[in-house]
């Protein structure tokens, strides 16, 4: 611990000299991790809302009335978005992984309700679903039960039924994406919510990235299959507003079918000399900027600049399916249905192409099976230089480095 606190201007100085090394998101180097709009009013008005609301605390609402009022209007227009759940049904959550864990969490806890001796609750998910399932699993003492995704990418419904059979009575959860991260496929939504409903079993839609795009992508023309709470049978489904909903991070929405369900996340402890203790979420303190932000990217976009946004989205993630389509040796591991694929070479090895671009300054994360590229409106400014060097980088790589396939990390 440092004995005297430092200048202002030299430890303002000292974080610039540290994120020397950082990613340049703003020069459209990333494809994942943020979304860039590149709209610098955007910006610069979540930021001053961020600092307006960076000491505020939601963890008592009867003295911010403010953050009850805007996690409410977040929350109700996430759910105008996804067929209308009544908004008292949902919350506003620190990002994908709690909302993903919080409904773990009511479908176990659901379970043990209406089977009391079943025995250790259990979730079925594709292959596919996010590691913040099996990380929920984890935590909450449930069985990850994970299924192999079909050849074109999406959730083997019938596997997926098998495996619920086999657990009877366990089966707490069964789990759709809209889309998967690694490939950008929407799972058969109707399908997996019907053979769940059929075995009385909750469904939960992950549209932690889709949920703020695909109502604007329907809306500008492109197909989408039913996604959310129009398909009888879905009972949760969480949607990112630090995603594609171009918030500041540390925000996403979490909805139930009813208000019965989010029940089951409430947590009251009346036995303390503190007093009643009740919280919704997992988090105590919560701090109310990324509520402020969440609820200013909202109201500052409206419905017709997420269109405009999905608009950019769209023709950039099309320049670039069909660029890589056209350099010899490349290919979509599978067509996606939204913003964001894998792509692999056809016999060169991809992981030296990535090498190359990593050199060039493109940070496309690696996975088991190609490079991954997921697009913000801001590519449509880099993506014909992105294009060149990749075309670049596939004729003229060297070895392969043998950088290996991360996401997260422990550093
Ligand atoms: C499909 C999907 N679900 C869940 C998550 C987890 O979200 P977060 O990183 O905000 O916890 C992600 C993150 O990329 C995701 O792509």
């Amino acid at each position: 611990m440092i004995e005297h606190g430092m200048a202002a201007d030299d430890l303002r100085a000292r974080l610039q000299e540290l994120r020397a090394g950082d990613i340049d998101w703003r020069g459209g180097h990333a494809f994942s991790l943020v979304y860039n709009t590149g709209d610098h009013e955007h910006e610069e008005l979540l930021e001053s809302v961020v600092a307006a609301f960076c000491h505020e605390n939601a963890l008592n609402p009867f003295v911010y009335p403010s953050l009850v009022q805007l996690e409410h209007e977040v929350v109700e227009a996430a759910a105008s978005l996804v067929g209308n759940p009544p908004p008292a049904a949902g919350c506003l959550t620190s990002g994908g992984t709690e909302s993903i864990f919080l409904a773990v969490q009511v479908a176990r806890d659901e379970l043990f309700a209406r089977h009391p001796d079943s025995g250790r609750p259990a979730i079925v998910t594709a292959d596919t679903a996010h590691p913040a399932f099996p990380k929920a699993c984890k935590y909450l003492g449930v069985e990850h039960v994970r299924v192999p995704h079909r050849q074109d990418g999406r959730a083997d419904v019938d596997a997926m039924a098998a495996a619920a059979d086999a657990l009877g009575d366990r089966a707490a959860l069964v789990v759709a994406s809209s889309p998967c991260y690694p490939y950008g496929i929407i799972d058969p939504v109707t399908e997996l919510a019907a053979m769940a409903a059929e075995r009385d079993v909750l469904c939960h839609v992950d549209a932690c990235l889709g949920g703020w795009l695909l109502p604007f992508w329907s809306r500008i023309g492109e197909p989408v299959p039913p996604w959310h709470f129009e398909v009888e049978g879905v009972t949760s489904l969480s949607m990112d507003v630090h995603k594609y909903g171009y918030a500041t991070k540390g925000a996403s929405v979490l909805l139930h079918r009813t208000t019965d369900l989010r029940m089951r996340q409430l947590f009251v402890y009346d036995d303390w000399p503190g007093g009643l203790y009740g919280s919704l979420t997992t988090a105590g303190t919560r701090s109310g900027a990324p509520i402020a932000a969440a609820w200013a990217a909202i109201h500052h976009l409206g419905i017709d600049g997420y269109v405009r946004l999905a608009e950019v989205v769209r023709d950039v993630t099309h320049r670039f399916v069909a660029g890589i389509g056209a350099i010899d040796g490349l290919h979509l591991t599978f067509p996606p249905d939204l913003s964001l694929f894998e792509f692999a070479a056809d016999s060169a090895s991809i992981g030296a192409v990535g090498d190359v671009m990593d050199d060039r300054g493109w940070h496309l994360d690696r996975q088991p099976g190609g490079l991954h590229l997921m697009v913000s409106p801001f590519h449509a400014e880099v993506a014909d230089r992105f294009l060149a060097d990749l075309a670049d980088a596939v004729a003229t790589h060297g070895e392969d480095r043998g950088k290996a396939a991360t996401y997260g990390g422990v550093a």
